[in-house]
């Protein structure tokens, strides 16, 4: 299958890549520099990449339409003008959404769990959570209505935390503020979790998904339903060599800034039904053992 994949040269996006090729698919990604488009297209000679921004919503538009499916990973990370971010992640989607209406093409639309109700095991079912303060809710549910004009479309939810080798997502955002702050904190009494996936497990799901997956459902991208925040604390302290310690929830802010939000969710996820349904298992090294033996502070 001939697949457009915006944000290939990411780091999930790039082990995607590489599953992609290795199972035969042919690739066009989206690359907003030249950079990017030769790191892309060194992969494999069926990677081409298509110039562009995802604020180009005409190049968007026409790698869409141009290709059989659709893999939307590219997103502006830039959490102090998140709102912004989500904004163009919204356009852009729903750019590449109307680009392929009546084609029943597959289109992955990419989430984070965050988007879930915290405090209980959210599970495939639960639709997002009308609360969260996460802007990319609405963008899910906007993404997941065009199954009802003729596009096959399927959403993945990530665990916040997708780790491996190249990762610059938040534990090593929690690694950096404890060794400038001088302590490794998790928030009252700890017991708040994380899901967690490996990229490696995370890019064999986008790929079952792609090809097995089902027009309107939410899959969850979950190796590890919950590990306590305290617990990945206790282990930065250990490779920082800085004390461990409890945060106040009032001082979340002041102490992780923008990783507030995230450090106060408590937010196990189950992947039950994705695993089931897609034969999926995952099969790499968990959160902890793979921040115990790769990651080093910066
Ligand atoms: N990593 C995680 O822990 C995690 C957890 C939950 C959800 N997610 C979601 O999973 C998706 C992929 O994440 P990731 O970790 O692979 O992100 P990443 O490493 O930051 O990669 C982002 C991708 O988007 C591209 N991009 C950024 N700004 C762009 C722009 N203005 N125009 C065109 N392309 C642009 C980047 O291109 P360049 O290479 O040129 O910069 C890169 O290919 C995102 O939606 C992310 O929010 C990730």
């Amino acid at each position: 299958m001939k697949v457009f994949v915006t944000g290939a040269s990411g780091f999930i996006g790039s082990a995607f890549l590489s599953e992609l090729v290795s199972s035969g698919h042919e690739v066009v990604g989206l690359a907003r520099s030249e950079e990017s488009a030769s790191k892309i297209e060194s992969v494999s000679p069926s990677v081409k990449a298509l110039r562009g921004d995802l604020k180009d919503l005409d190049i968007l538009k026409r790698g869409a339409s141009e290709s059989e499916a659709v893999v939307h990973l590219g997103f502006i990370h830039d959490f102090t003008n998140y709102a912004q971010c989500c904004e163009i992640d919204r356009q852009a989607t729903v750019a590449m959404l109307e680009s392929l209406k009546g084609t029943n093409k597959p289109f992955i639309y990419t989430n984070g769990t965050l988007v879930l109700r915290p405090g209980k095991v959210a599970n495939e079912k639960d639709t997002v959570d009308e609360s969260s303060k996460c802007l990319r809710a609405a963008t899910e549910e906007t993404a997941l209505s065009y199954k009802d004009k003729g596009v096959s479309v399927r959403c993945i939810r990530l665990a916040p935390s997708v780790h491996g080798k190249g990762d610059k997502g938040f534990v090593p955002v929690l690694m950096s503020i404890a060794e400038i702050s001088g302590k490794s904190g998790y928030v009252g009494d700890g017991q708040i979790v994380w899901p967690a996936i490996h990229r490696s497990d995370a890019a064999r799901l986008f790929r079952l998904v792609l090809e097995k997956g089902r027009a309107g459902k939410a899959y969850n991208g979950i190796a590890e339903q919950g590990i306590p925040l305290k617990d990945i604390a206790q282990l930065i302290g250990e490779i920082v060599n800085v004390p461990v310690v409890s945060i106040p929830e009032d001082d979340a802010e002041k102490h992780f800034g923008f990783m507030a939000v995230f450090v106060t969710n408590d937010g196990p996820v189950s992947s039950e039904a994705t695993q089931e349904e897609l034969g999926w298992k995952p099969q790499q090294l968990g959160l902890l053992e793979d921040v115990r033996i790769n990651y080093r502070p910066t």
